[in-house]
Formats: C-alpha cells, sequence, structure tokens
C-alpha cells in the first residue's frame, strides 16, 4: 500500500494508475477507523479498479468549541487496517497541504446544507464541501464513496459535485451497526459504559418514528413523540425529523422518506438516520 503525504506525489500516483488503465475510488476518512470505514473501502472495489483512502481530521468542519483537538487520532492503526482491507493508496496529507498559510477559498452552499444539522453545526457543510472538493480534486478518482450515517453531508456533498461540475462519481454506502442498532461512529469512543447501554435508544426512536408515519400518524405527532423518548432516557436531542430524502424537504411520499435525528448523550453527539 503507497502512502503519499501530498497533492504532487497524489497526482504522481494517479497518473500511474490511468498509464496502466486503472480507473480508481477515493474513500474521504478522518481516521479512527472502524468497520463502518472498511465497509466504504469494499463497496468503493465494486466501482473501480484501485481504492484510494484519505485520512485528515478537517478544521474547517469544527467549530471552536467541538472536539478537533480531542478526535481520536491513531494514524499507525489506520494504515494497518486499510493494508488489511486491501487498499492500494493512503492520502494522509498535513493540515498545510490541504490549506495553505495564504489559504482565502470557502465553499457557501445552501439547498441540502440548509437546516437540519446547519441549524446546530452552521459551520459544517462548508468545511466538508471545502475539503471534499479539495481532495476529489486532488485525488481525481472516477468515483468516491461516503456514509448514509452522515445522510446530510452525503446530499451535500452530491449537490457540490454537481454544482462544480466534479468528475467524481459520489455513492453512497449503507450505514454499519452495532447489534443493538447503534451506528458505528468514531465518536461512539466518548461514551461512558452507561451511556453505551443507553445509546441504541436513538435508533430505537427512530425506527418507532417511522412505524408511527407508515400506520398513518402526521409526522410532526410522531416526531414530537420520539423527541419525549429520547428525553426521558437521557439524551438532549437537537432535532429528530421526518423528511423527503432526496430534498430534505417536508416529506412527499412514504417511499420517499428519510427519518433524520442527532441528540448529545453526555457529552456525545450522536447521528442517526433511516429510511421511512
Ligand atoms: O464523514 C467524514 O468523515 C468527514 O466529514 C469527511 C467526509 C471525511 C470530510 O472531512
Amino acid at each position: 500500500m503507497h502512502i503519499v503525504r501530498t497533492v504532487k506525489d497524489l497526482r504522481a500516483l494517479q497518473s500511474g494508475l490511468k498509464a496502466q488503465g486503472r480507473t480508481s475510488a477515493l474513500v474521504p476518512t478522518m481516521g479512527a477507523l472502524h468497520a463502518g470505514h472498511l465497509a466504504l473501502v469494499a463497496a468503493a472495489k465494486g466501482h473501480a479498479d484501485a481504492v484510494i483512502a484519505t485520512i485528515f481530521v478537517n478544521p474547517t468542519q469544527f467549530a471552536a468549541h467541538e472536539d478537533l483537538g480531542t478526535y481520536p487520532r491513531q494514524e499507525a492503526a489506520d494504515l494497518e487496517a486499510l493494508d488489511a482491507a486491501g487498499v492500494d493508496a493512503v492520502f494522509a496529507p498535513s493540515v498545510d497541504e490541504i490549506y495553505g498559510p495564504d489559504d482565502a477559498t470557502r465553499i457557501v452552499m445552501a439547498g441540502p446544507a440548509a437546516g437540519l444539522e446547519a441549524a446546530f453545526r452552521p459551520h459544517f457543510f462548508g468545511g466538508v464541501a471545502t475539503v471534499v472538493s479539495r481532495l476529489l480534486l486532488a485525488a481525481g478518482c472516477e468515483a468516491a464513496v461516503f456514509g448514509e450515517k452522515d445522510y446530510q453531508q452525503l446530499l451535500v456533498i452530491k449537490r457540490m459535485v454537481a454544482d462544480l461540475k466534479i468528475p467524481t462519481a459520489i455513492h453512497g454506502a449503507p450505514t454499519v451497526r452495532e447489534d443493538d442498532g447503534l451506528a458505528l461512529s468514531s465518536r461512539n469512543a466518548y461514551l461512558s459504559a452507561e451511556e453505551r447501554a443507553t445509546a441504541p435508544a436513538l435508533n430505537q426512536a427512530l425506527r418507532a418514528c417511522a412505524a408511527a408515519v407508515r400506520g398513518g400518524l402526521e409526522p410532526d405527532v410522531a416526531e414530537a413523540q420520539a423527541v419525549e423518548t429520547l428525553q426521558s432516557a437521557g439524551f438532549a436531542p437537537d432535532y429528530l425529523a421526518v423528511r423527503d430524502a432526496d430534498t430534505l424537504g417536508p416529506l412527499t411520499a412514504m417511499d420517499r422518506g428519510r427519518v433524520l435525528a442527532a441528540a448529545t448523550l453526555g457529552r456525545t453527539r450522536l447521528i442517526d438516520n433511516i429510511a421511512l
């Protein structure tokens, strides 16, 4: 497995792949890898001949009060896991390589980047769109894979890539869960044993809400019930919303619905979503 740390070396690696007639798929990550990331790698293999993963904890998607400083960093273990998963190359740049000292360009988005997560993390999607555009343009892959666990992020990236005409096909991959339904996340490492036992209640609340709406309950009533259940379980919910799966606007049809939630448990903010 090749490890490259500069855009120049990444481009040289991509030229080598193209010279061999091989397509490639990018799997952007912030490291602290778990089985969910390795599922993205497996999905990427289905879209191209070679897989390039990135490890970069992107400072522009964290607000000053968030966990940039404490975000888990374990590069050696991540590289080992990616090698074992059959990744061909890893791009692990420094912050300066992505954001030089004179850096002055940011992406500002509306559309799917409005509401839900953005209401609580207003800086987030601008930071994600900025770094993902840079990673996609630097890597020059034919495809890239992102997890559906960050469902709004996936829609934001698809919109950004379409608007900027970046020639990379964006694919979503299903959320990987623990047996009790908890969505895998690098931030699950922050949960105490007691919080870990409570955490699956987030997925249960999404399922209960979806079942209630399918059973004929008005979405806003089902949302309110689910929020109350989460509060009783000890969560501080930011939102739990039934939305159109493509636009994230109001629900238009049962078979186009998505239920999305974010809630804090102790000091850990968890997000999850399911199809209606
Ligand atoms: O989902 C993530 O891990 C990050 O938001 C991403 C897409 C790698 C951008 O930093």
